[in-house]
């Protein structure tokens, strides 16, 4: 039995605007009558039902916790092991040796955003520990944001399951995981080497509170961008990195890229340097 509709699609649209103006998650119609019957649960779990008080709460008293529920629900959290890997290898085997060069333990600052559940800068953390010599020339850093605070919770547990890991190499899953029943525990010292913070890209007090970094992996977030928070989401990557700073954007990311700010340093490798 279809389930009674709580919300009408002007109120919708109205919770769809205040969360797109927030997060720069664009949702269309089709992808809004999808989220429906979770946005539903949680203006029923705030406020019964009644819109007024529950839009009063997310717009004018800025609610945290409803924020949170709201963007929990409507994030497409989509990650897996070792995806695209063909970038953690130019990464290990051209970026950082380039940015380490000569220089005598340098601390090397990569930011992972979004993060999602984890399995992004884990992978990272293995490619690097499975490249010879770069752990010997500097002390590499990783952090990862998300927006949604459950795949950070997720990220800081390190427990994944089969499909999860079905990509890794199995050397790297044996040597790196624990199974536990049908689940993929993390080592733990990798566990605690990593650095996962529940952030939304669009905050503008992200460099003061973060610092810079000398390379960012955004990969599969951009896509769900309008053309204009791609634009802010650039200029926010732009504070971030660090002078001819590098970025890691997925295939389908990077249309719409000013070439002028961050020049193609590969062909077909979606990598570019800050100039
Ligand atoms: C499809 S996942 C990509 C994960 C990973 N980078 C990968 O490529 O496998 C997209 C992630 O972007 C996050 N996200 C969306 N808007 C965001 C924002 N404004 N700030 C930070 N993270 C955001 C979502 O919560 C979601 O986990």
């Amino acid at each position: 039995m279809e389930k009674t509709k709580i919300l009408t699609d002007s109120e919708l649209q109205k919770i769809a605007y205040f969360l797109q103006k927030d997060s720069g998650i664009s949702l269309d119609e089709q992808k809004l009558q999808r989220f429906r019957g979770k946005i539903d649960e949680i203006v029923k779990k705030y406020s019964h039902d009644d819109f007024h008080s529950f839009y009063h709460r997310l717009r004018f008293l800025n609610d945290q916790h409803i924020k949170q529920d709201l963007i929990n629900a409507i994030t497409v959290n989509e990650t897996y092991f070792w995806r695209e890997s063909e970038q953690f290898f130019i990464l290990c085997d051209e970026i950082l040796p380039k940015i380490i060069g000569k220089k005598n333990m340098p601390k090397v600052r990569i930011l992972v955003s979004p993060s999602s559940s984890g399995e992004e800068l884990y992978s990272i953390m293995l490619a690097i520990l499975n490249t010879k010599g770069l752990l010997e020339k500097a002390y590499i850093e990783l952090v990862g944001i998300d927006i949604d605070s459950m795949m950070i919770a997720k990220a800081k547990k390190g427990l994944y399951d089969k499909r999860s890991v079905s990509k890794l190499p199995q050397n790297l899953l044996e040597k790196y995981f624990v199974q536990e029943g049908n689940s993929y525990k993390i080592d733990e010292t990798l566990k605690q080497s990593a650095t996962f913070l529940q952030k939304n890209i669009f905050d503008l007090s992200l460099e003061k509170e973060l610092g810079k970094f000398d390379i960012i992996f955004s990969r599969n977030m951009l896509i769900y961008f309008n053309l204009e928070d791609k634009k802010r989401c650039y200029e926010q990557f732009e504070r971030l990195l660090k002078e001819d700073g590098y970025l890691f954007l997925g295939h389908a990311d990077s249309n719409n890229i000013d070439k002028s700010k961050f020049k193609p340093i590969l062909t077909h490798s979606y990598v570019f340097q800050k100039s």
